[in-house]
């Protein structure tokens, strides 16, 4: 639960375990709790920013976006780790347990508008993932909406030929399906019509523990 994990220059060990310094000029990953300050509040404040712009029914205001934190940190079974520098909360991820703690969501996931493309995002996936496999955890699991036709999955009947559009899907505007790609995740499903007809969410899953996992899973 405390292991903590250092970023700086983009560079991160997601299976860092243990403790030490913080990274000088980076930022560190640690649990949402002991962020202190107001890192709950910044974190709040960076769903309902990050997520204005192509899921505005996300996290509409400030206070839906608290009552997310709040449920993070109140439920001991999750993970919610931040990446701090400074006192500024750059971005954070949680995790929440299903099937018996072989399956983990990744819900949430955002970086500040501002810290993009740093390697943030990546280095939050990875955290989660050690964090998952300390738990014994097998899968993690995510749903990635697209409601703003972002990709060739919006905006048209998924059925009944739902898997040959999966086969040949495309990334319109930088849809985050292709980031999670890159960390090796694989498309396993879809829900048509989640948030509206030709609305769909996304899954993904990677497997990161168990036997037939490698140190750093099969897929990356
Ligand atoms: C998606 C998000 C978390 C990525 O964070 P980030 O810190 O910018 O990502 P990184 O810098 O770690 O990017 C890692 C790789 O993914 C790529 N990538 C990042 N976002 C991407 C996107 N939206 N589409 C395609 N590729 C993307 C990067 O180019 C980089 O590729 P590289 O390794 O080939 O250089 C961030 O853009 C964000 O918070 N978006 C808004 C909220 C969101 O979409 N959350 C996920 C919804 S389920």
């Amino acid at each position: 639960m405390d292991g903590m994990a250092h970023g700086g220059g983009g560079r991160h060990d997601g299976d860092a375990g243990g403790g030490g310094g913080p990274a000088g000029g980076g930022y560190t990953i640690v649990d949402l709790a002991a962020g202190g300050g107001d890192a709950t509040e910044q974190a709040a404040r960076l769903l309902v920013e990050g997520f204005r712009e192509h899921w505005p029914d996300a996290w509409p205001d400030i206070a839906a976006a608290r009552e997310e934190v709040a449920e993070a940190l109140a439920d001991g079974g999750r993970i919610a780790r931040i990446a701090v520098a400074g006192g500024t909360v750059l971005g954070w991820v949680g995790g929440m347990p299903m099937y018996d703690g072989r399956v983990w969501e990744l819900h949430p996931l955002v970086v500040h508008v501002d810290h993009r493309g740093r390697g943030i995002g990546r280095a939050l996936v990875a955290d989660l993932e050690a964090r998952v496999r300390e738990r014994g955890g097998l899968t993690v699991y995510l749903g990635t909406d697209d409601e703003a036709g972002m990709t060739s999955l919006a905006g048209v009947d998924l059925y009944p030929a739902v898997w040959d559009h999966l086969r040949g899907i495309q990334n319109l505007r930088r849809h985050p399906f292709t980031f999670y790609q890159k960390m090796g995740y694989t498309i396993v499903g879809v829900v048509p019509d989640a948030n509206g007809f030709g609305k769909p969410d996304i899954m993904m899953a990677k497997r990161v523990g168990g036997a037939a996992a490698g140190e750093d899973g099969p897929s990356r």
